[in-house]
């Protein structure tokens, strides 16, 4: 669950669209670190506090906008990634974090793909159809070829980081290297047959041949999480059918506890 904090930090100046590494650390900025880089005290970053999405922003409007995470070596903790959104002045800040919107990760699974050979037409058209059912804070498509422990670590990575939702597509079927349920069923907390079922129903009024996909839903920790087919088609199909229940699966994964009754 996001929670709102504000802290204080020394920031270099820095250009829109830069990228901003911010260490988390008692000490000052860690060996070697040229520029972009800015230091925030552990105490004043709550747990989690920082999911890609997060928007930090002073009194003069938003400033940078967390989009990814990354290992400075030497460092025990894990640097932040920050978008900078306005040119800044160097100097201390007071920054408040706020995050609205789901942050949305696409993963296409093919090798022909990650090896240049063929063009990824899945991943663009899953983005486009989540942008326009839902709010978004931050979206990163990425490309891997058809093997399990890379999805498998790229998943756990991606809900560290705190993607809301996760779609992959690719590698639900049958051929040798169709691995994608083995690479996640082992990393799901729960499993969602709902959402299968719909998908798999409403395929099969597409082709009879859907019966072949062992398309997938599940959570990852806050992180929801679907396995669609690989091509362009059968992805949208599957994803247009679960779409319309996601935010209220957010905000129960997000840890909302209110009543669902139905008026
Ligand atoms: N589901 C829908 N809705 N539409 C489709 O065209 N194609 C099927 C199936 N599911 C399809 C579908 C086919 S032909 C295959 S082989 C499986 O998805 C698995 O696809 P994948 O190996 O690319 O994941």
């Amino acid at each position: 669950m996001f929670t709102p904090c504000s802290f204080s930090v020394a920031l270099p100046a820095l250009k829109a669209g830069e990228i901003l590494r911010l260490a988390c650390g008692a000490d000052d900025v860690p060996a070697g670190a040229s520029r972009a880089i800015a230091v925030v005290r552990p105490e004043d970053l709550p747990a989690n506090a920082l999911p890609v999405g997060t928007v930090l922003g002073a009194e003069s409007g938003a400033l940078l906008k967390i989009e990814g995470r990354a290992f400075w070596p030497g460092w025990e903790r894990a640097l932040f990634l920050a978008r900078v959104l306005a040119d800044i002045s160097s100097g201390v800040r007071i920054l408040k974090t706020a995050r609205t919107g789901c942050a949305l990760a696409v993963v296409t699974l093919s090798d022909k793909g990650f090896a240049g050979l063929r063009e990824d037409e899945s991943g663009p058209a899953l983005v486009d159809m989540v942008r326009k059912a839902l709010p978004l804070c931050h979206e990163r498509r990425f490309l891997l070829p058809d093997e399990p422990a890379r999805l498998r670590a790229l998943v756990l990575e991606l809900a560290g980081q705190g993607y809301d939702l996760v779609i992959s597509t690719g590698g639900t079927g049958l051929s040798p290297r169709d691995l994608t349920p083995e690479a996640l069923i082992p990393i799901l907390d729960r499993r969602l047959p709902g959402f299968e079922q719909v998908m798999m129903a409403a395929s099969l009024e597409k082709t009879p041949r859907a019966v072949l996909s062992r398309a997938l839903a599940g959570t990852v920790g806050e992180t929801l999480l679907f396995a669609l087919p690989g091509s362009r088609r059968a992805a949208l199909e599957n994803l247009e059918v679960v779409l319309e229940a996601v935010p209220h699966a957010l905000e129960k994964l997000g840890g909302d506890m209110s009543d669902c009754g139905r008026k």
